[in-house]
């Protein structure tokens, strides 16, 4: 089977972390998997089995073009478009895909879109939160409905994905849903959005993991399982 995990998440969320103690997780348990790199930025401490950064490196196109860091990892993208090819890997259980810091260059760019349309098989994302920076409600409407947008962007189903639980665990929906009740027009607007992300981005039910420690990643297998095949278990 050809399962495509789309690792997406702003920066520092733990996309990486969860790519290199996901992949353990899976090959302990059987699977063949692999990892594959796509931030052009920084070279991954797993073992990638393609490695976007043999194609470009964001450190060299600032030197070649003589642009600045952020100019520099779009036009990183831009010349990744040609070498989508090489990237899109099928003939595994699981490819897990680690994409760059900045979610936006994956999800605004062409290159995303492409790779995404190349691959074989199953393809799902998997957004990433960093639960530790999730104080308030506003923060976690504004974090969650990032979601969404991968879905609608990609045209993929994504799972919404709390990691960092080993430092903050974030509330549930309706906790923030009550808290915010007595808040007047903040309040409604927060239920409209609120409303949203439950038919939307949490159309699958959210996971909490840890990527250091693996807590929760029996529980993502199975929210995979649920989203992959909906008929069945993938053992
Ligand atoms: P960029 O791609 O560089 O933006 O980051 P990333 O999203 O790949 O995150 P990365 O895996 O590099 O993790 C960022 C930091 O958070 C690192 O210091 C990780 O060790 C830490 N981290 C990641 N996941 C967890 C977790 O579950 N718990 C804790 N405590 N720290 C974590």
């Amino acid at each position: 089977m050809d399962l495509n995990v789309i690792v997406l998440g702003p920066a520092g969320s733990g996309k990486s972390l969860l790519t290199e103690n996901f992949l353990v997780y899976l090959r302990d348990r059987g699977y063949s998997s692999v990892a594959v790199n796509l931030d052009t930025a920084s070279p991954p401490r797993y073992e990638a089995f393609r490695d976007i950064r043999d194609y470009v490196k964001t450190e060299e196109v600032m030197d070649r073009f003589q642009l600045g860091i952020n100019g520099a990892l779009l036009k990183s993208m831009e010349i990744a478009g040609s070498y989508v090819d090489r990237l899109a890997v099928s003939g595994y259980d699981f490819v897990l895909y680690d994409t760059p810091g900045q979610l936006e260059l994956f999800l605004f760019s062409d290159f995303g879109i492409e790779l995404i349309e190349r691959l074989e098989g199953f393809t799902a994302g998997l957004f990433i939160v960093d639960s530790s920076r999730i104080k308030d409600a506003a923060r976690f409407s504004a974090m969650v409905s990032q979601s969404a947008t991968i879905s609608l962007m990609l045209e993929i189903p994504s799972l919404t994905v709390f990691n960092k639980v080993d430092l903050h665990v974030p509330q549930s929906i309706e906790k923030y849903r009550s808290d915010l009740e007595n808040e007047g027009v903040l309040g409604e607007f927060f239920e409209c959005l609120l409303r949203f992300i439950e038919v939307t981005s949490m159309v699958y039910r959210p996971v909490l993991i840890s990527a250091r420690n693996g807590y929760g990643f029996d529980d993502l297998f199975s929210a995979l399982n649920e989203l992959f095949c909906a008929c069945g278990d993938l053992s």
